[in-house]
């Protein structure tokens, strides 16, 4: 049995600790939170204890792991915390709001031996671990274009942190990062980058909207599309290869389409439909962790992989500000003198 602390009680707390809920082998022991009528309620509903210092909760005796699921800036001194105290880490994405904080994260945490996985929950929706199968398994062949939309009601209108460039990043940092991560994890690093977007605009605060061209090592380009000016939440991904194309709509009731333009096999049809939801990619996502902790296996996202990712939306911020395409060295975000 895991005992975890949640700390947070907002939406995101709120979706992992009713996830602990559904899964035996963890318990939800604290819940801590600054404002402590929402830690009062989260904990009550799921039988544990509240509290607003932090520390109490990270430092429990009846505490193996924290969940955190805080603002962003606060990722790195819950986790530092947590490292100090011997606890696992589960960290909300993105890691940190700079490589400066993300780096310090997961070196507190090696020094201290102690784990952390970052929630790049994309990494566990079926439609997209089902699209990594088929492009990893060559369904489609050469990939050559690929284009993934991320789109939203701005998340500012009640909790005014997103709207804070600062404090979220936007749009850039906050959201389009699952769709950078997803194709990070797809095709591998990303060598040249070029963005347009209401970031650094008087928009930015009300709404948000931001458009990024990528060029991968291996030569796939990808359109990636994110929105906080639209008023249903919508995910689309299509990817197009040399025998066809895989489309993913969460709007469209069939998760997954494959329609190929011939048969994997002889004798095969070209049209595959994928299969339902059974259970929540959070809590997926969360039974990945937990089991990765009693077997000592990698996880999915490693705190290394979550700096790669957050680099590439700092990236695309920095081409969205100065008007200039970002440039990669083996992975990496190559000088400025360099990118030019
Ligand atoms: N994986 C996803 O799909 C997904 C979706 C939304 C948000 N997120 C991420 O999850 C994290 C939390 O976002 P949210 O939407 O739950 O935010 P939220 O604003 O709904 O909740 C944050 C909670 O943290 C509390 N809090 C703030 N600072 C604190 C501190 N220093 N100590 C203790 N409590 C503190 C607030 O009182 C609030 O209850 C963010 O990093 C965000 O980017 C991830």
């Amino acid at each position: 049995m895991t005992r975890i602390a949640v700390v947070g009680a907002g939406a995101m707390a709120r979706v992992h600790a009713r996830s602990c809920l559904n899964l035996p082998e963890v318990e939800v022991t604290w819940v801590a939170d600054e404002d402590g009528a929402r830690a009062e309620a989260l904990a009550a509903e799921v039988g544990a204890r509240a509290t607003t210092r932090v520390e109490e909760a990270v430092g429990a005796a009846d505490v193996d792991a924290i969940v955190i699921a805080v603002p962003t800036p606060s990722h790195r001194p819950v986790t530092e915390l947590a490292a100090t105290h011997g606890k696992h880490v589960f960290c909300e994405k993105p890691i940190a709001r700079t490589v400066e904080d993300a780096e310090a994260m997961v070196a507190a945490c090696r020094r201290s031996g102690v784990r952390l996985m970052i929630g790049h929950v994309v990494r566990f929706f079926p439609e997209y671990v089902r699209i990594h199968e088929l492009v990893r398994d060559g369904a489609i062949g050469q990939v050559g274009l690929v284009r993934a939309s991320r789109l939203n009601q701005t998340p500012g209108t009640q909790r005014p942190w997103y709207t804070d460039l600062e404090r979220s990043g936007g749009l850039i940092v906050d959201m389009m990062i699952h769709d950078l991560d997803t194709l990070r994890w797809y095709f591998g690093e990303v060598e040249r980058l070029f963005a347009h977007g209401l970031s650094y605009t008087p928009y930015q605060p009300r709404t948000d909207y931001a458009l990024a061209v990528l060029r991968f090592t291996n030569g796939v380009i990808a359109h990636v599309e994110a929105s906080w000016a639209h008023a249903r939440f919508r995910t689309a991904i299509e990817v197009a290869g040399e025998y066809g194309t895989i489309r993913h709509d969460s709007q469209v009731s069939a998760a997954i389409r494959l329609e190929r333009t011939v048969p994997p096999e002889p004798g095969e049809g070209a049209y595959v439909l994928g299969s339902t939801l059974t259970e929540g990619p959070y809590q997926v996502e969360l039974r990945h962790f937990l089991a990765c902790l009693r077997d000592g296996t990698p996880f999915l996202v490693e705190g290394e992989e979550a700096i790669r990712a957050l680099e590439l939306a700092l990236a695309v911020l920095d081409s969205v500000r100065t008007g200039q395409p970002m440039h990669f060295i083996d992975g990496r975000p190559a000088r400025q003198e360099a990118a030019r």
